[in-house]
């Protein structure tokens, strides 16, 4: 059929997104034709709460595929891509996402989620967990397990557990190898500079781009950043990595002191006001601050607010602060995830592995459950190494194996001649 993409209605633009996400997403692919056969979520109903994009759409159709129930929400206000959810509606999934929705709206959104009573959840985040431990635990009896998908949403599990409160097993789908060092890496990396670039359609050589934090997700962004010609400084907590950090090139110092010198700054720490007021007050004149970390707190915006005489949006996700001295800050996504508020996220490639992982930890936690307490797992190894020698296979990569003899040596202790 022949047709002008303008001409198409929401739904169809979504489908075809996912369609194209799709081409790059081998792994996911040959999940979702052994779940078709297999039916390991048959009868189950699965809660998830994940950023709603052409990614998220191939792994619902695969989840569905397995025989599951699911219903979606979204796991941040501004990540949501009004034409996949479109598109999932269409496909007769269940879906409370609206792009720009206000705080009550999302949380009423996943409080609807929630309310269908999951076997299963599924968390970007933490926030279902959350949920269902405070003010819907009348539910929690149904549960037989989730996942969850990244760093800050493990940190908080962990916390829920060692308080002696988290109520079943979850699968922190992040730990596996799979996913963190491909999406927190190479997705975050290229994904908070296509936001930051579609967001200022700034020139990103020569620029002093300074990224607090050196988890998985620091060292793809400064490594992606320096490799367009930044000069890239670090800020770090943590010794070792900041010593890792300086010898992968980049420069390390205090926030007090970058904060004096950077044209752009990016928070992927996972904690709170990693720029703060004493930061804004030293900054530069158009220095320019957004974050890539999990929740909007990263960024102190209130003291941001106050120090400021007036504020004005200047351009798509670029807020203006003029500062008393007449300096202006220029805040982009209001704090919030700059890759998937400005940009469309991490790559298709790189969701592949990640949502394998969260596919498999589904049907890990279906085999498992009766014999997992609660608690915070990881999948086994194997499952790197399977999703690893699929990808490969898919992206037309051969590797070695060793032979009988090279095995041998390599697991015996006697020594060598
Ligand atoms: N988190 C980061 N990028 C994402 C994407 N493309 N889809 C879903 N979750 C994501």
């Amino acid at each position: 059929m022949n047709y002008d993409i303008k001409d198409i209605s929401l739904a169809h633009k979504g489908a075809l997104r996912a369609e194209w996400a799709e081409r790059e997403m081998p792994v996911l692919r040959t999940i979702k034709e052994r779940f078709a056969k297999d039916q390991p979520l048959k009868g189950l109903k699965l809660a998830g709460c994940l950023h709603i994009t052409a990614e998220t759409a191939n792994l619902a159709h695969t989840l569905v595929a397995g025989g599951a129930d699911l219903t979606l929400c979204a796991s941040n206000p501004l990540s949501t891509q009004d034409d996949i959810a479109a598109h999932l509606v269409e496909s007769g999934i269940p879906i409370y996402a609206i792009r720009g929705e206000d705080e009550k709206t999302y949380y009423d959104h996943m409080s609807a989620t929630v309310d269908t009573g999951p076997h299963i959840t599924m968390d970007d985040g933490a926030d279902v967990v959350a949920m269902l431990h405070s003010e819907k635990q009348h539910l929690l009896e149904g549960v037989i397990g989730g996942m969850e998908e990244t760093t800050t949403g493990v940190i908080r599990l962990k916390a829920l557990h060692a308080e002696g409160k988290l109520a079943y097993p979850i699968v922190a789908v992040n730990d596996s190898q799979t996913k963190h060092m491909f999406d927190n890496r190479y997705g975050t990396g290229q994904s908070s500079l296509d936001g930051i670039i579609r967001a200022t359609n700034m020139l990103i050589t020569g620029k002093s781009v300074v990224t607090i934090g050196y988890g998985w997700c620091g060292k793809g962004f400064s490594m992606r950043a320096k490799g367009m010609g930044a000069h890239t400084i670090v800020c770090e907590v943590d010794p070792v990595r900041a010593l890792e950090a300086v010898m992968d090139g980049h420069q390390v110092m205090s926030m007090n002191e970058a904060a004096k010198i950077g044209d752009i700054f990016l928070t992927v720490t996972g904690g709170m006001k990693a720029i703060d007021k004493h930061h804004f007050e030293n900054m530069k004149d158009g220095a320019v601050v957004a974050n890539s970390g999990h929740f909007n707190v990263e960024i102190n915006i209130e003291s941001l607010e106050e120090m400021s005489e007036t504020k004005r949006s200047v351009r798509e996700f670029v807020e203006e602060y003029t500062l008393e001295d007449g300096r202006k800050i220029f805040l982009l996504a209001e704090g919030r995830l700059i890759n998937l508020a400005a940009a469309e996220g991490h790559p298709a490639s790189v969701m592949d592995m990640s949502f394998a992982n969260q596919a498999l930890a589904g049907e890990f936690i279906v085999d498992n459950h009766a014999k997992l307490g609660p608690g915070v797992y990881t999948l086994p190894p194997e499952v790197d190494t399977e999703i690893a020698t699929i990808k490969l296979g898919a992206i037309g990569m051969s590797f070695d194996t060793l032979t009988d003899e090279q095995d041998r040596y390599l697991n015996s202790w006697e020594m060598g001649t």
